[in-house]
């Protein structure tokens, strides 16, 4: 048989800095405060509850857009949190992640020729997703070590081929949270453009120091044209359940479900009626203000042992996330510089420049995650003391 041919579409897509970070930090025993998944468990009262749904039989076919207590949970948080009415049968679906409900929006909404704009840097699947939907991404950087943007090179990407606005807040891999003024001026283009906005918002509920995250999609004129994607992995720390959900506008969803109905078609019932329970308690049992605290504990703890281990991080409003300064300490890029980490420190990072699209243009910069135990942080602590050395 010749050598097996595959689609067009994944050319230039192939092993990621990700997997070479991974594997060496496997073969050198590495702390790894690279990928983005807490190392502490999630919560009882989430896991007890998909335990339950599973001993119950709660084991066949979901409805494709997802089960109707679920979207009726997700719906009373919208109204709580943003005292915004959701119709849970018609404005929410429930996906296979927020990975899935990307790639489910972008095949639902973009046509070969379309682009779709978003800020550099930027969260992985964004660029492969736009490709395989058969759009163009265009990138407008955001700038260290605040991550503001030129608001006259982000308005001159827009243009008629312009079909999508992908935004990301709280924003990984910066920690940045657009500020309500900043929202209003992309809300304002996506107006004047006639252009739908996926919001990718899976770090919603992590933010610090008093940082308010704002839905772009309740801003005047946006909820017709967004749709919100959110992550319960994120909030539950079980980001293995793969759980995402979409809130929007009926018209939006309908393309959304066609999709999503032909690629996952439904989602794991038991883990949906884990999420379910997870939504209707967490704010009485006060988990989400536990969360938040844990989190800016976390969030301080690695800002400091960054600090001290002479990595300067930059200032950090959101997610799990801490970008760090390396220049002065003589690595001609992320990549080496990450390379040497894990290979005589004995820690793993993740190098930013994968996240643009030309990583010869990326500042010179770490990311590390503090979704770990403190025991983890503290060990990784003791190994960056290496680095001065
Ligand atoms: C910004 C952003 N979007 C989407 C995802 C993917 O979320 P999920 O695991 O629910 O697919 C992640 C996960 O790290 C993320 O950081």
């Amino acid at each position: 048989m010749s050598e097996p041919r595959s689609a067009q579409r994944l050319a230039g897509f192939g092993t990621t800095v990700f997997t070479e970070m991974s594997a060496l930090a496997a073969e050198h025993g590495a702390i790894n405060l690279g990928q983005g998944f807490p190392d502490f468990p999630g919560p009882d009262f989430v896991k007890e509850a998909a335990i339950e749904a599973i001993r119950a039989d709660l084991n066949q076919y979901a409805p494709s857009h997802g089960l109707p207590r679920l979207r009726e949970a997700i719906a009373a948080d919208w109204a709580t949190q943003h005292g915004v009415e959701v119709d849970p049968d018609a404005e929410v679906t429930v996906t296979s992640g927020a990975t899935e409900a990307l790639l489910s929006a972008m095949l639902a909404l973009v046509d070969p020729g379309d682009e779709v704009i978003f800020f550099e840097p930027f969260y992985d699947s964004y660029v492969p997703q736009t490709v395989f939907a058969g759009g163009t991404p265009r990138v407008v950087p955001l700038q260290p070590p605040d991550w503001t943007f030129d608001h006259d090179a982000l308005a001159a990407a827009f243009n008629e081929r312009t079909r999508l606005f992908l935004l990301n807040t709280p924003h990984n891999p910066t920690g940045k949270v657009f500020s309500p003024q900043e929202l209003k001026f992309i809300a304002d283009l996506c107006i004047e453009h006639d252009v739908i906005v996926l919001a990718d918002e899976v770090y919603e509920r992590i933010v610090y120091d008093g940082s308010r995250h704002v839905p772009i999609a309740t801003l005047p004129g946006m909820w017709e044209r967004t749709l919100t994607i959110n992550s319960t992995g994120k909030t539950f720390s079980v980001t293995g359940w793969k759980i995402g959900y979409v809130t929007g506008s009926a018209a939006l969803q309908t393309a959304l479900r066609t999709t999503h109905q032909f690629n996952v078609f439904a989602t794991a019932t038991p883990l949906q009626h884990g999420l379910a329970v997870a939504l209707e308690t967490a704010a009485e049992v006060g988990y989400y203000d536990q969360l938040k605290a844990d989190y800016q504990e976390r969030r301080d703890r690695l800002m400091a042992i960054l600090g001290d281990a002479g990595l300067p991080p930059l200032p950090v409003q959101g997610s799990y996330f801490i970008m760090s300064d390396i220049t002065g300490l003589g690595f001609a890029n992320d990549v080496e510089f990450c390379r040497h980490l894990v290979t005589e420190v004995g820690v793993a990072a993740i190098p930013p420049s994968a996240f643009y699209l030309d990583p010869a243009s990326a500042p010179l910069l770490a990311r590390f995650c503090f979704a770990k135990q403190a025991s983890t942080m503290e060990a990784a602590a003791e190994r960056l003391q290496r680095l001065r050395a």
